[in-house]
């Protein structure tokens, strides 16, 4: 069956918290894409809507505000501003940059609520939650931690395990403790409206498979079942294979969208019904604006809604989503939720609670000038399909030998010899070698076939091997040498490569569109955007500007300010930006004095220590501990080597049972300071004491 062409287009990157400011993760992971795919449909003059605004919602806002000693209010006011300004900065195109706190999305999120209430959509449940009485607060998953049920590892949230990925339950945890107060949560009785979703299981299933739903209102071109990236699919089909389940879908906290039905005070909407709703009530925001009716955008199925998104909201956006657009009655599902996968940052994780992160609003201040190139950067390793990583080596890398030494070169080499020889006066109007133009015309198909795809890292290598086509081309053709002998030849051929770089100016608006913009004017264009139906012609006898530099070299000491930087942040590890409790792992339940005196704690002397073999992390320590010399295998190689260690003291744990690691005997534990980076400190006496000593 033939793919029909959408009418119309709508565009959403996902909301971001307005609680923290926005880095280079979040820009190559949603937004750039996005960016790009909207430059590119409307280059094609489709009808599109690009929709974002801040998640002004949820617990995490809540919390922050009561650690700062301030209100909601006034964080998301903050980061509101901040991060729209810093969208704006990198070029982000939204039609909309809306908030959830605004009336007209308390309204949407409502009104779309009930309509679920009265289509039976909901189970109202009663349950016991968890609550915290110091706080007198039920408690949001991301506040209590616990120990994972799967993998047995300390420090799983509420919601999640991130040492082995397992999604949980609150009460699923072992021993769970309030963040808030660092006490164990009791449990409460609370009323909530829970999604059924194994209702749904069977028609998600299909959907995902086919791209066909039940409430199609006509028999609509099923989307094609491969579009969709395969580490998404992989995710949802995951997520079917155990089975959809039953979701609350509200929550008690006195910060979010208030439930709309009577005697449900403190209970507010789940982020599921919240922010994405807010995609809805951005449109409704922007329609109002220009004069629109918002509705075909989100009803009417000859439209294409696209999500654009990171990996951790996958399931939300290609399961839960669809369900509640579906329940409705009256929704398109998405056609495609491309997804990127992390981008990491200088062979670490990036994180916001240890400041290892390039923050925007910081980029431009130390780079003036150089939002394009992060741009190109950020695309060219784009994590598509796989984690990527981003390092400033690389990024100065790209910058010099592609941006500077093929395409800024092109450009500059093209401008030098045109005013040289003809004073940038147009000689040929059209392309005169044929094999340039059949080039030109190929780079339109494949970037196009490429952005039809949300393959952007492929479509931009398309752009810049045009531009290695381009200098080849000149080099080939020597006007330098055959200006005398040749004239007319080289006039041809400069006059080419200069309908070449207006068409490559066309072709980056996407990627580059500040790059683009200075082309078109030296090309002294009077339009400033160039649809890519448009033909581009460059008249005879119309003159060229003088060249302005595209981009400058990036110089080595730019480049290391940035490295110690992020090294300084390292050390110092501020924690300023986000929750240093998070960090930091959650008291353990309460014991009693016996139980404490039940340990056997004393000082003991590293008498020998070395490596075990093939164990990176294990050194094997012969210890004196005033009773015995024993044997110690512990997990500190990574941290001292041998010759650093004899001769420590130490605390031991005596009378643990012994343990055989690596098939040695570990008769005991010594003890570690360990900080939130996962770094090692001996726990030593302040001064030498005799090896035996009680710890108490
Ligand atoms: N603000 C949430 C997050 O960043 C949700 C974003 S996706 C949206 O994870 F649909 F909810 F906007
Ligand atoms: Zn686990």
């Amino acid at each position: 069956m033939e793919q029909r062409k959408p009418k119309r287009y709508t565009v959403t990157a996902a909301l971001p918290y307005a609680n923290g400011p926005l880095h280079i993760g979040h820009l190559a992971g949603a937004y750039l894409p996005a960016d790009i795919f909207v430059r590119y449909l409307r280059l094609h003059r489709r009808d599109v809507v690009f929709i974002c605004g801040s998640d002004e919602h949820g617990a995490a806002i809540t919390l922050r505000a009561k650690k700062e000693g301030t209100t909601p209010q006034q964080i998301i006011q903050k980061y509101h501003e901040l991060n729209q300004q810093a969208f704006a900065d990198f070029g982000i195109s939204f039609d909309i940059y809306h908030r959830t706190s605004d009336p007209l999305h308390y309204d949407t999120a409502q009104s779309f609520f009930l309509q679920l209430e009265k289509n039976g959509v909901f189970e109202v449940e009663e349950s016991e939650q968890y609550y915290d009485e110091e706080f007198s607060q039920f408690l949001a998953d991301r506040y209590i931690t616990g120990t994972c049920p799967k993998c047995s590892s300390s420090g799983a949230y509420g919601d999640q395990c991130e040492k082995c990925g397992s999604s949980l339950n609150p009460t699923d945890l072992i021993q769970p403790i309030s963040t808030l107060s660092g006490k164990p949560p009791v449990k409460r009785k609370t009323r909530h409206w829970y999604l059924p979703m194994q209702h749904h299981q069977e028609w998600v299933e299909e959907w995902i498979k086919t791209g066909r739903y039940p409430s199609m209102k006509y028999p609509v071109v099923p989307h094609d079942a491969n579009a969709w990236k395969q580490h998404v699919r992989g995710q949802c089909m995951s997520w079917l294979r155990d089975g959809l389940k039953s979701r609350a879908m509200t929550r008690d906290l006195d910060w979010g969208v208030p439930v709309p039905l009577p005697h449900t005070e403190g209970k507010v909407l789940y982020v599921w019904l919240d922010a994405p709703i807010g995609y809805i009530s951005a449109t409704r925001q922007w329609a109002t604006n220009n004069n629109k009716d918002w509705k075909p955008y989100w009803q009417d199925p000859d439209t294409q809604l696209v999500h654009f998104i990171g990996k951790d909201n996958i399931v939300f956006h290609c399961i839960i989503f669809p369900i509640l657009l579906q329940a409705h009655g009256d929704y398109i599902l998405p056609d495609n939720i491309p997804a990127n996968e992390f981008l990491n940052l200088e062979g670490d994780k990036i994180s916001t609670s240890r400041n290892h992160a390039v923050w925007l609003h910081e980029y431009l201040l130390d780079l003036p000038m150089r939002k394009d190139e992060l741009r190109y950067v950020l695309t060219s390793i784009s994590p598509e399909n796989a984690d990527s990583e981003f390092t400033w080596k690389d990024y100065q890398t790209r910058i010099n030998s592609e941006l500077v030494a093929i395409l800024g070169n092109f450009v500059n080499r093209v401008w030098v010899l045109y005013h040289k020889y003809y004073n940038g006066v147009v000689q040929y109007a059209e392309f005169q070698d044929s094999g340039v133009k059949e080039v030109i015309a190929q780079t339109y198909d494949a970037l196009a076939q490429n952005m039809e795809q949300y393959k952007f890292r492929q479509a931009l290598t398309e752009v810049i091997d045009l531009a290695r086509f381009g200098n080849k081309y000149l080099t080939e053709k020597e006007p330098w040498k055959k200006f005398a002998t040749n004239p007319e030849q080289t006039a041809q051929a400069l006059s080419d490569c200069l309908l070449l770089i207006a068409h490559l100016g066309a072709l980056m608006q996407p990627f580059l569109p500040d790059t683009a913009v200075r082309i078109f004017e030296m090309l002294n264009f009077q339009k400033l955007q160039i649809d890519w139906d448009e033909e581009i012609s460059l008249p005879q006898g119309h003159v060229i500007r003088n060249p302005v530099l595209l981009f400058e070299k990036m110089e080595d000491d730019a480049i290391e300010k940035q490295i110690a930087k992020l090294a300084q942040a390292k050390t110092e590890n501020t924690q300023s930006t986000e929750d240093a409790s998070l960090a930091i792992s959650p008291l353990k339940p309460e014991i009693t004095f016996d139980e404490f005196a039940r340990m056997d704690l004393r000082i003991g002397t590293i008498k020998e220590a070395v490596r075990v073999p093939k164990a990176d992390k294990l050194l094997q320590l012969t210890i004196d501990t005033g009773i015995d010399i024993r044997t110690v295998v512990s997990g500190i190689a990574e941290h001292y080597s041998p010759e650093e260690v004899i001769g420590k003291q130490v605390v031991l744990l005596a009378n643990l049972a012994a343990r055989k690691l690596r098939n040695i005997e570990s008769q005991g534990m010594i003890l570690m300071a360990k900080d939130p980076q996962g770094k090692l400190y001996f726990v030593s006496p302040e001064q030498v004491v005799r090896p035996g000593s009680d710890v108490a």
